[in-house]
């Protein structure tokens, strides 16, 4: 069952660009990322390493990985570049006024 959580307010995630939150209820945390005026949330973590997608290059709709390289697609989690090769989950995201929340299982 889906939880709606609050992750962050609008103007605290660059336009084109991405965060880290770290709500208590995802032990890895979340990315946030905004693409012109689209918000989109995923899990933080790559899914070949234990690194920070948060912490890469944020290009359209694909994130790169900073420590291999590899790269996802922030509006579905599947992987577009190697060495991943695994998704990383998505989570539908709410907008009410100046805030984002997150819709997370
Ligand atoms: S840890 Fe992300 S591509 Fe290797």
């Amino acid at each position: 069952m889906e939880k709606k959580i609050f992750l962050c307010r609008k103007d605290d995630v660059p336009v084109d660009g991405v965060i880290q939150v770290c709500p208590k209820e995802v032990s890895d945390g979340l990315a946030v990322y905004r693409v012109g005026a689209e918000f989109y949330v995923t899990e933080d973590l790559c899914s070949h390493g234990l690194v920070a997608l948060s912490g890469g290059e944020l290009e359209g709709t694909t994130i790169y990985c900073p420590l291999h390289g590899g790269a996802f697609d922030i509006r579905t989690g599947t992987p577009t570049e190697k060495p991943c090769t695994m998704p990383i989950k998505t989570y539908r995201v709410i907008e009410e006024d100046d805030q984002i929340f997150g819709m997370i299982q």
